[in-house]
């Protein structure tokens, strides 16, 4: 394939995965992955980042594309997940002469995973690396997404490798650059990474942005998604990682609920009913039996409102809607305006349970529970109509302008 040019001397080579189901074996891939690697052509050559061990040699015939048989003198290691260093020893094996660049952690983890102890640069945060033209300067950014994590600068062209970071599942499909490709097609998949893989980590994110923030980007190439050049995409990217990383959410309403035979579904359809009727239009329903966690997590990042309902089931929550707790328990979602309702057929602990998570997360509870014995009884249809109204009213007062994650909406409001 025609090498693709990022900037003049920097080319993508990076694959597509549309085969995977599940990445890192749990999240679902409906639209793929792309593993992002770079190569940059200096008097010393530098590949950035490689990719998943299934596709070393689609990888080595890019990599030939742009090198020819030159050797590649460094590879440098943003960031070691196998994803992105599965392909790694084959690398070694192929150009034994190779340096590889990293900090501290990635030499540790380097030899932990592959063994490979040889042929290792050590950099440091805030350390360079002279190319010939270019310099490659390092920033350390642990925890975004793993503790070894940096990125990579040249001041002179003003890129910056990112790793993980501003990443998007969904393979490039012919467009790798924002200009060849419609970004908002990302946005979903990129919030879905975000909340999914980094989301547990906003304080390390939002320490990194403070890091990086005195650098004058032109292009950000991640390990994953499209790469972006366009100042406006650049910005808009930088602002929603902003936003996710502060747990700021849209004003919109996500419903998760279990339920068996129908009866809290009842419940959540008059809740959600109610919220549309005062006036509330972002509302996303997921029956966490058939929703993927991945989505619901999603759209959890995205809306500020968040109503769970479960069935008592074995004297615990529902187990999908204790699963979805608990993710949400990991990741330390914040500012949330919540509120639970439920049901049970001898013994409540529902109630329990979901007040203990409110507490936990400090989320403020909009509306009283709505906890309903059997079936639909007198009273508890008004009580979850209160919370669907109560709900909205919370998410809608006060605000002129709905303030949204999606940048072209936004665009649109202004
Ligand atoms: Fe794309 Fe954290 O790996």
């Amino acid at each position: 394939m025609k090498p693709i040019e990022v900037t003049k001397d920097i080319y993508y080579v990076g694959v597509n995965d549309r085969t995977k189901e599940n990445f890192e074996g749990h999240w679902p891939l409906p639209r793929g992955v792309s593993y992002n690697s770079y190569i940059i052509e200096d008097e010393k050559t530098v590949l950035i980042d490689a990719v998943d061990i299934c596709y070393s040699n689609v990888l080595s015939r890019r990599i030939r594309s742009v090198l020819g048989d030159k050797p590649i003198d460094y590879l440098v290691i943003n960031h070691m997940e196998p994803d992105h260093t599965g392909a790694v020893e084959w690398l070694v094996s192929q150009y034994p002469d190779i340096q590889i660049v990293g900090n501290k952690r990635t030499i540790e983890m380097l030899n932990g995973f592959y063994g490979i102890a040889d042929n290792v640069v050590l950099v440091e945060d805030g350390g360079e690396l002279s190319i010939g033209k270019n310099r490659l300067q390092f920033y350390l950014t642990p925890m975004v997404h793993w503790p070894e994590t940096m990125m990579t600068y040249i001041p002179e062209k003003k890129v910056l490798f990112s790793g993980d970071a501003f990443g998007a599942f969904g393979t490039l499909d012919g467009g790798v650059l924002d200009t060849q490709i419609h970004p908002e097609r990302y946005y979903d998949e990129m919030i879905r990474y975000y909340s999914n893989i980094v989301g547990k980590f906003g304080s390390p994110v939002q320490t990194a942005l403070k890091k990086l923030s005195g650098l004058g980007i032109e292009a950000i190439c991640s390990t994953h998604g499209p790469v972006w050049t366009v100042a406006e995409n650049i910005s808009n990217v930088v602002n929603l990682y902003d936003r996710l990383s502060r747990y700021e959410g849209d004003n919109g309403l996500v419903i998760a609920y279990g339920s068996m035979y129908g009866n809290t579904e009842e419940l959540a359809e008059i809740i959600a009913s109610e919220a549309a009727r005062n006036g509330l239009k972002s509302i996303v329903m997921h029956n966490v039996s058939k929703s993927s966690q991945s989505d619901i997590i999603r759209d959890v990042f995205k809306y500020k409102g968040l109503i769970i309902g479960s069935p008592t089931y074995n004297s615990k929550l529902y187990p999908e809607v204790e699963s979805l707790v608990s993710a949400l328990d990991n990741r330390f979602v914040k500012n949330r305006f919540f509120s639970y309702f439920g049901s049970f057929s001898w013994s409540d602990t529902t109630a329990r349970h979901l007040s203990a998570f409110a507490r936990g997360m400090e989320f403020e509870l909009i509306a009283e529970p709505v906890i309903m014995k059997q079936g639909m009884i007198a009273g508890v249809e008004e009580k979850a109509r209160e919370m669907g109204r109560a709900m909205a009213e919370k998410l809608l007062s006060g605000v002129e302008v709905v303030p949204t994650l999606y940048p072209e909406e936004n665009a649109k409001i202004k």
